[in-house]
């Protein structure tokens, strides 16, 4: 008894540290929001990533004003919107950018250009461009910044939910010591066990009494740590997937939370290929087993093709979310996606596997050190379709003949090149979707229309990569070669990890030649470049090597609270999308320009879905397909 009421009484501690640390949370918004971050403080016309800047004429001659970005490589500049000015007075305002450090640039009536200022504008801040002649000399006109008001450190929310997020931490630790500690295990016993009267209330009311659940409790806690399962690969899928979550519902409205606009990555851009990485792993551990165990291969490949099916279908109704509002028209149905990626990478790795894997009996030579390359070599004839499937990847994406863009374009169109190739987002990519999908099936919104302002659609799960989301899964799947071939060798499995991220990363960095626009092939998110899958397994492998080595070899860290959401990670993944416009998910905000209340939703949002997985693993109910 002494253990179950252990077990439950940390289950209704979790919840009331929970309950405790979102109010925290809540609240903590409200004094970042005071922070700088208020309305009261910025001017009400302000949104967020902008900033005002007040242009003082002193030249008295029209000029007009451009900008350009400095993440917008090789951009055309673009008109800044300046308010009229006032009658009598040579000022005017205007509204600036402060996700990058921006180029202003003044032209004459005759597109002559007078001067120039290169500025990193504060987020919320009020500026000063001086416009002013100088006589001494040739009548060169001078152009110079002024701070008004500097709103300070705006990312100031991030640092609050850091320190939130390590009390929570601490107060777990400390609790989960105090738990095992006799003195409060014994006065908690005495107060959680139910008296007669209430046991029979509950059951009356069909509930199952407290008594019951602890003991049930106690009786699952004694057969899930059976240590068969690598607890590594579940936490490695759960962060992602809460990375995933936290960022799909809006990172809190930093830029460096969401998607990168074309070439280059952010937090968002990491998450996708690592989930896809740790799923190509377990393919390679599960088929592996599964026919270890006898089973068919016939019988497997109509299993992964019902899987795939069936996740294909979840997206499409995942993605297509109006269904609630109107019903769902075929013509403007989205058809590739998230899931259905997965999905189409699913089949094909595991039909791979099905194909030339041969599973590997329980009794291997212990020291299997000299085969070197051997988990590579064995599998031949994968490599072959893998190296083929890629090089298609590449004649399409550098040779297929796009009507009106140049061959082998990459770029994102727009305003990108100099304005040369305004539709041809997505080059190849784009084209073949276009082609085959049609317009109106594929998204609409692509993360190039912040910066690169495109207009035409663009789909970042297109066709064309998911061939190299296969070969993502694909190195994923070496991952679980590895941890199978040299089963209990930590060792060994550590140097190969470290081995594979390494080569990744010299392939990246050769391809990209170290730079974000430059190189051979960029790394891409929304292309799902070739150089973009190395470089992110290159971090997949680095990154899974440590927490193998915390948490299944060393045992330091359980891989809480990632490890609950990467155990249903379906569960997860449909219900944040479905369930994304609801409380407790999303609520009116007070200041929907405020970092701090976007920061707060999002995390609460996240948080709260960690929970519902920690209370669906507790309750041993995950949803499988
Ligand atoms: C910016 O600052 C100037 C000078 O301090 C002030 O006059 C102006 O009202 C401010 N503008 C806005 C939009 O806050
Ligand atoms: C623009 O500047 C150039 C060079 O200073 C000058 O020659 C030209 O007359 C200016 N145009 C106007 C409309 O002022
Ligand atoms: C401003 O003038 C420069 C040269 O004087 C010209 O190259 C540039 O295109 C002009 N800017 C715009 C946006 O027209
Ligand atoms: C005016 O121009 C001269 C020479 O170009 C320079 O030395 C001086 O600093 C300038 N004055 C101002 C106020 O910018
Ligand atoms: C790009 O597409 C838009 C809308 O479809 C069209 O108006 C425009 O002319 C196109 N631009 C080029 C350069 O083809």
């Amino acid at each position: 008894m002494g253990s179950a009421c252990l077990t439950c009484a940390s289950t209704y501690c979790l919840f009331l540290v929970s309950a405790l640390s979102l109010v925290l949370l809540v609240s903590s918004s409200a004094l970042a929001t005071h922070h700088g971050d208020s309305p009261s403080r910025r001017s009400p016309k302000l949104k967020m990533d902008q900033a005002v800047l007040l242009i003082h004429n002193e030249i008295h001659e029209k000029f007009y004003i451009y900008w350009r970005s400095d993440q917008c490589y090789q951009c055309l500049f673009q008109t800044l919107s300046v308010t009229s000015p006032t009658k009598g007075r040579d000022t005017e305002m205007a509204i600036v950018d402060t996700r990058h450090a921006i180029t202003l640039q003044l032209n004459n009536t005759s597109n002559v250009e007078l001067c120039r200022v290169h500025y990193r504008f504060r987020e919320f801040g009020n500026y000063s461009l001086w416009v002013k002649s100088n006589y001494s000399g040739t009548k060169d006109v001078t152009c110079g910044i002024i701070i008004n008001y500097n709103p300070g450190y705006t990312n100031f929310p991030i640092v609050i939910a850091a320190f939130v997020y390590v009390a929570i931490f601490i107060v777990l630790t400390v609790g989960s010591f105090l738990l095992r500690w006799s003195p409060v295990k014994n006065w908690l016993c005495k107060q959680i066990n139910p008296t007669e009267t209430d046991r029979l209330i509950n059951s009356e009311l069909g509930s199952p009494s407290r008594a019951d659940l602890c003991s049930q409790d106690a009786h699952l806690a004694t057969w899930t740590t059976v240590p068969q399962r690598l607890r590594s690969l579940d936490t490695f899928r759960g962060l992602a997937l809460m990375i995933m979550v936290f960022v799909n519902y809006g990172g809190g409205g930093y830029w460096f939370f969401k998607h990168q606009s074309w070439n280059g990555l952010t937090l968002a851009d990491l998450v996708f290929p690592w989930f896809v990485f740790i799923m190509g792993t377990s393919i390679h551990l599960s088929l592996n087993s599964m026919l270890r165990k006898g089973n068919s291969r016939w019988k497997l490949f109509w299993k992964v093709l019902w899987r795939s099916i069936q996740l294909f279908l979840i997206g499409i109704f995942v993605i297509n979310e109006n269904y609630c509002r109107s019903p769902l028209s075929w013509s403007d149905i989205r058809i590739m996606g998230v899931l259905q990626r997965l999905s189409l990478t699913y089949l094909v790795v595991s039909v791979l596997e099905l194909l030339f894997t041969k599973p590997l009996p329980d009794a291997l030579p212990q020291n299997r050190t000299c085969f070197l390359m051997q988990d590579v070599v064995m599998f031949w004839p994968q490599w072959l379709i893998i190296l083929a499937l890629e090089a298609a990847w590449l004649c399409l994406t550098l040779l297929l003949p796009v009507p009106e863009c140049p061959t082998g374009y990459l770029g994102p169109g727009g305003i990108g090149d100099l304005g040369k190739y305004p539709n041809c987002t997505g080059g190849a990519a784009g084209y073949i979707d276009r082609l085959v999908l049609g317009e109106n099936h594929i998204y609409q919104h692509p993360s190039s229309n912040v910066i690169y302002k495109t207009t035409v659609p663009y789909d970042p799960e297109g066709i064309l990569g998911t061939l190299n989301s296969i070969v993502m899964a694909f190195l994923g799947l070496q991952a679980g070669k590895v941890l199978v071939f040299y089963k209990n060798q930590h060792k060994q499995i550590m140097v190969r990890f470290f081995t594979w991220s390494v080569v990744m990363g010299v392939i990246s960095a050769i391809l990209t030649k170290c730079s974000m626009n430059e190189g051979f092939i960029p790394v891409n998110k929304n292309l799902w470049s070739i150089s973009y899958v190395t470089t992110l397994s290159c971090f997949a492998f680095f990154l899974l090597l440590i927490i193998y080595f915390l948490v299944d070899v060393k045992r330091y860290w359980k891989g809480a609270p990632f490890f609950y959401p990467g155990m249903n990670s379906i569960l997860v993944y449909v219900g944040h999308e479905v369930f994304e416009n609801y409380f407790p998910f999303k609520w009116k905000m007070q200041d929907s320009q405020s970092h701090a209340q976007h920061l707060t939703q999002n995390l609460v949002a996240t948080s709260i879905w960690v929970l519902i997985a920690y209370i669906l693993y507790k309750k041993k109910i995950f949803w499988k397909i």
